[in-house]
């Protein structure tokens, strides 16, 4: 059971204070009962709500792509900085919200934010090798030996081995990466090891998913089914 402003929050009906307005003016019913108290409780799940008399179709979870800024990290919770959760807005905002997968605090672009834990560990597996594109502005010249280097897989000192990734150069500095494993600093460690530093860092693409170029940064909306399945089928 739930109380019913969360549950018209959670579902983007309005902010908490919007929803409670609406609840109060006698806008919305549960199983054809108008109510005014914003902490009665429902099972969101079995009851019908509606709202103005529209019939809210219950969403069990949310999928969320955000055009990260730098300088908020992927994490749920953060001592020092502002978190990805932070700057949803509230109408996206709900229990169990979590980043699927990390992007460095300095990376900007596509992050990919749900309640679903399935959905994330299918997304995350390193058995489904998702591809994940980056573009990258690096400190010094790329060179065609790079891109074989990158194709042949790279190896660090510490012994740390990459799987083959695919280097497309769009000027003497700035390239697309394409990667199929999520390891800690890949992208920035497979540059260094070829003596450069990434000096911007953007996720562009996770599977056939890209990152829609309507987006401002630090904005975020919600996945279409057709979105999710991209991720997956590459499309
Ligand atoms: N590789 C990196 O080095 N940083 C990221 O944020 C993502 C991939």
């Amino acid at each position: 059971m739930e109380r019913l402003d969360k549950i018209l929050v959670s579902q983007g009906v309005g902010s908490r204070s919007e929803v409670q307005k609406l609840i109060k003016k006698k806008n919305v019913a549960v199983d054809g009962e108008i109510v005014t108290k914003p902490d009665y409780k429902v099972e969101p799940e079995n009851a019908e709500i509606k709202v103005a008399g529209q019939a809210l179709s219950f969403k069990k979870h949310l999928y969320i792509m955000m055009n990260k800024p730098a300088g908020v990290v992927s994490a749920t919770k953060d001592s020092r900085d502002k978190t990805v959760l932070d700057i949803l807005p509230d109408k996206l905002r709900r229990k169990n919200l979590a980043p699927v997968g990390r992007l460095d605090k300095d990376t900007e672009g596509l992050m990919i934010i749900s309640d679903d834990g399935e959905f994330a560990h299918r997304v995350l597996s390193p058995k489904k090798h998702i591809y994940k594109k980056y573009y990258a502005e690096l400190n010094g010249k790329l060179t065609e030996k790079m891109i074989e280097s990158f194709k042949n897989g790279i190896t660090l000192k510490d012994g740390t081995r990459f799987l083959p990734a695919e280097l497309t150069i769009l000027s003497e500095n700035s390239a697309y990466v394409e990667i199929r494993e999520g390891k800690f600093h890949q992208v920035k460690k497979m540059f260094s090891s070829q003596g450069l530093s990434v000096t911007y860092l953007k996720r562009v693409k996770i599977g056939g998913l890209s990152l829609d170029s309507n987006l401002h940064i630090g904005e975020c909306r919600e996945l279409t089914d057709y979105e999710k399945q991209t991720i997956f089928i590459g499309i």
